[in-house]
């Protein structure tokens, strides 16, 4: 295939300020074609993670469209949300220059399923950046549309290391394993996982986000990713370092430059119990 025809994605996030610049990436990626964004619960709740999509479109100026997704997981009790900040996007809702309060964007009429449902093709590739929700319940009722995809490339999971929500597990899969553990037994589709563990392997640094693009962006970036950011300079685990785990960002690294990974086949079992 063409290396210079973009080649469609769909994003379903949790934004969250690793999603943030995954999906600015994504965007400003001349390779990639971003036909749309679900939303699901995880970082914030779904009604706040759904804003923060909004907010990015806007900042973008995509008029990408954003489709709202799972509010709470398909069997555990209700969805816990991590808060690096009340919004998780950082200061971004103070800056008061790039937007008001209100995002201009607004989700679709519909919801992320009936999108996934009709809106995948053959070339298609998701980017599964928060808890596997609306995957899950796509392969459940549209097993079919969910296998026209080319391939789902999940943030997931931990495997040789601890976990970073509690000492084994990552936060998507902690917010609803039963979702990852469904979405591996359906065969029809191919699954890439990037687990926390490789993650970690591949921190940023500010210098790699902070001029992707006009300064207005890259302001929003340092409003969004400051508190972020300054969460790792006391980490001294990384070495107190000016950057981040931008967990999400190494999802849109894969799709842009596969040949930079070495893919192993590997059959995953997701512990589901407490
Ligand atoms: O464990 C990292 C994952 O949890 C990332 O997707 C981050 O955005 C949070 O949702
Ligand atoms: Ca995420």
């Amino acid at each position: 295939m063409s290396d210079t025809i973009p080649r469609p994605v769909i994003i379903d996030t949790d934004p969250g300020v690793d999603d943030a610049l995954a999906i600015m990436f994504a965007h400003r990626a001349p390779t990639l074609q971003v036909q749309g964004i679900t939303t699901v619960f995880g970082n914030q709740t779904i009604e706040k993670n759904t804003r923060n999509a909004c907010s990015l479109v806007d900042l973008l100026g995509a008029g990408t469209p954003v489709y709202r997704g799972a509010s709470r997981p398909l069997v555990k009790g209700a969805p816990r949300v991590k808060s690096h900040d009340e919004t998780e996007l950082g200061n971004y809702r103070h800056s008061g220059k790039l937007r008001s309060e209100a995002p201009m964007t607004e989700p679709k009429d519909g919801d992320a399923l009936h999108f996934l449902a009709c809106a995948i093709t053959a070339g298609t590739r998701i980017a599964c950046l928060g808890p596997t929700t609306n995957l899950a319940l796509l392969a459940n009722l549209y097993p079919e549309a969910l296998g026209q995809a080319e391939a789902l490339v999940i943030m997931g999971g931990v495997f040789d290391q601890p976990g970073n929500t509690s000492p084994w597990a990552e936060f998507n899969v902690h917010c609803d394993p039963d979702a990852l553990a469904q979405l591996l037994n359906f065969n029809g589709v191919n699954k890439i996982l990037i687990p926390a563990d490789i993650c970690r392997a591949v921190t940023m640094d500010e210098s790699d986000f902070l001029h992707v693009g006009d300064h207005a962006l890259s302001q929003a970036i340092g409003n969004i990713v400051g508190e972020y950011v300054a969460y790792y300079r006391g980490d001294h685990s990384y070495g107190s370092f000016t950057g981040g785990v931008m967990y999400d960002t190494l999802v849109i690294g894969y799709l842009l430059w596969p040949e930079l990974f070495n893919v192993e086949p590997r059959h995953v079992i997701v512990e589901t119990g407490d």
